[in-house]
């Protein structure tokens, strides 16, 4: 039975680190549409042309346009048997794709695991990648715009998924390991099996 698991929240709770750490423990990939796009900026495609100044300003890439970069994604063998998906979907077209690609399939999502992080928590954390990293979206003004686009866009994806039941709250103002402990359990517990 096919693990889809959406990890959902805004810039910086943690999403990228705990579907990372789970696409580890589990096998499955993890797909994430901002690593996607960042790769594509950096070969210079004709997508990472057009994506570069839009994720530069905090805003979203197109829908048509990231659907299909993750459609091609779900196309490769290793998503054949789930997919842990990192900031997708961020608006109702896109959640609403999500499912209709994962039905072609004879799939359906097995959870949404929000990672819920303070503001002021999340802005603390950019800062401090900005500074080791240098990621050109995590300056002060970008990231107060990505929030603000978090707000708009994808919060009101929440009670979308929460009317489906398949909506999770993780307390993720918590060391990694602790968040990672209770993303494994909530996922044991929804599934019904001793995942790993
Ligand atoms: P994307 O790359 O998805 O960025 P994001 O959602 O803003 O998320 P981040 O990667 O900043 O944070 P995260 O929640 O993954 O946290 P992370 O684990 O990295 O998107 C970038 C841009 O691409 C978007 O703004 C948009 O333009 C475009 N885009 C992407 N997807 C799109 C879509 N579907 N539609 C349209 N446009 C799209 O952690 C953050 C930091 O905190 C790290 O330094 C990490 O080490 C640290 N950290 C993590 N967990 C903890 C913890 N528990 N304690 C302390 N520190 C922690």
């Amino acid at each position: 039975m096919p693990v889809d698991v959406v990890f959902f929240g805004p810039p910086g709770s943690g999403k990228g680190t705990q579907a990372s750490r789970l696409a580890s423990t589990l096998g499955i990939p993890q797909v994430s549409t901002g690593d996607l796009l960042r790769s594509n900026v950096a070969r210079g495609t004709d997508l990472g042309k057009v994506a570069r100044p839009i994720m530069e300003s905090g805003a979203l890439v197109p829908d048509d346009l990231v659907t299909r970069m993750l459609k091609e994604r779900l196309e490769e063998p290793d998503a054949a048997t789930g997919a842990l998906f990192d900031g997708y979907p961020r608006t109702v077209p896109q959640a609403e794709e999500l499912d209709r690609l994962l039905r072609i399939e004879g799939r359906t999502l097995t959870a949404v695991l929000f990672i819920d992080v303070p503001d002021p928590v999340i802005v603390g954390r950019l800062v401090k990648r900005a500074e080791i990293e240098g990621r050109a979206d995590d300056t002060p003004e970008t990231v107060a715009a990505r929030l603000r686009v978090y707000r708009d866009k994808t919060e009101p994806l929440a009670e979308l998924y929460r009317k489906l039941g398949l909506f999770h709250r993780i307390d993720g103002d918590r060391p990694v390991d602790e968040v990672a402990f209770d993303v494994l359990a909530t996922l044991n517990r929804v599934t019904g099996r001793v995942l790993a």
